[in-house]
């Protein structure tokens, strides 16, 4: 079959993984879907900048409209991070019937449903396995593997970053802001660590985990959001004297026809799963009716974890294409929510 040819958004952390999975796994992807898939171009910032690996420079460009308006590009990769021009990239390649596998939580907790009704009308797929829980298939076990069963919570460990930095706090007694630097290096944290550690990163992956679990539409501002910037090591120390671990959890509940979803600092149990939950690693416990309880654990941010999902996502698209069943999304079957705030 004839190559699919891939437009990547970004050759920071994530892109870069992409670029070495695509590949050195390249055969193997192949054998899969049937066809070569080939990383045509590439959009940077700028195009001088030293890289960590080789890349053939004619293929860097600094025009997001090279890659979008190109008609030889069948999937666009966005890994550039950000919301407002980025939005209008992945609005714009759907128009031209190019499909998008992305990263980007914000963008997918605040305008999931424009871009996927986008997608529906253009029936293109647009797939972002890698925006929740790096390497954990989260996503896509909510959306096939729940199908047959009523999640009534979420819960977990959606940010590597700060569970990077608790993690050392607890264990090795490391200050907050030198532990927020070395995450930083290690390319986990987001371009403007705020996010994280005021805990907007993990409520919007909140925002997506609880509009697939529950099937309905939550939305950011619905979530009830504390992040970790004002624990102190004082606080660490007196939880684990009581036996407890100190956690950034997202905890997400439908009780009753209501939905309720916070993101705050928690005491954990030490026995319990999750409090043993350390690093850069995530965690994500789903309970559904029929199935009872069941956590996925994993690599939560970082180069080579991420890169494995957004790839996934792409031999997913370029199955479909094979299949001729791109687009076939659900989109308009959520049900209406109610928020356990609107019970007063
Ligand atoms: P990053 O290391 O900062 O890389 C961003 C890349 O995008 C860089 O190559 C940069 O170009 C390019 N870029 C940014 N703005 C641009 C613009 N306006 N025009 C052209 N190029 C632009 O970011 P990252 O850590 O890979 O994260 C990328 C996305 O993945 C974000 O949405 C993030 O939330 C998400 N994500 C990250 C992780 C992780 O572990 N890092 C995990 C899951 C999801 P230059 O190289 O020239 O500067
Ligand atoms: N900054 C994010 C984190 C990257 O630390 O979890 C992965 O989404």
């Amino acid at each position: 079959m004839k190559p699919v040819k891939v437009g990547l958004l970004g050759l920071g952390t994530v892109g870069t993984g992409v670029v070495r999975i695509v590949e050195g796994h390249q055969n193997d992807l192949q054998s899969q879907t049937g066809s070569p898939i080939v990383i045509e171009k590439i959009l940077v910032q700028n195009k001088s900048k030293a890289r960590s690996i080789q890349i053939d420079s004619s293929k860097l460009t600094e025009d997001p409209y090279d890659i979008v308006h190109d008609p030889e590009i069948d999937v666009v990769v966005e890994v550039m991070g950000g919301i407002g021009n980025t939005k209008e990239y992945i609005l714009e390649a759907l128009s031209r019937g190019k499909h998008v596998v992305t990263a980007n939580k914000d963008l997918m907790a605040l305008h999931g449903p424009e871009i996927l009704a986008k997608a529906g009308e253009n029936r293109c797929d647009v797939l972002y396995e890698a925006s929740v829980a790096g390497g954990i298939p989260i996503i896509r076990t909510l959306i096939e593997g729940f199908s047959s069963d009523r999640i009534t919570k979420i819960m977990g460990i959606v940010n590597g970053t700060t569970n990077y930095i608790l993690t050392k706090m607890s264990q090795e007694g490391a200050s907050y802001s030198e532990v927020l630097k070395e995450a930083q290096q290690l390319g986990y944290a987001e371009a403007d660590p705020t996010s994280d550690v005021e805990g907007l990163d993990a409520a919007r992956k909140m925002t997506i985990l609880s509009t697939l679990g529950f099937r309905t539409d939550v939305a950011l501002e619905d979530v009830s959001t504390k992040g970790i910037s004002a624990v102190s090591s004082e606080d660490i120390a007196y939880a684990k004297r009581l036996g407890y671990e100190l956690k950034l959890l997202g905890i997400a509940t439908s009780q009753d026809g209501f939905i309720s979803v916070t993101v705050e600092p928690t005491m954990v149990k030490n026995t319990h799963p999750i409090a043993s939950v350390n690093g850069v690693f995530n965690a994500v416990y789903v309970y559904g009716e029929a199935v009872g309880e069941t956590m996925f654990y994993g690599p939560g941010a970082g180069e080579l974890p991420t890169a494995t999902s957004i790839v996934a996502d792409l031999v997913a698209v370029v199955k479909n294409l094979r299949l001729g069943i791109n687009g076939q999304h659900a989109v308009g079957t959520y049900k209406e929510k109610k928020l356990k705030t609107d019970e007063q």
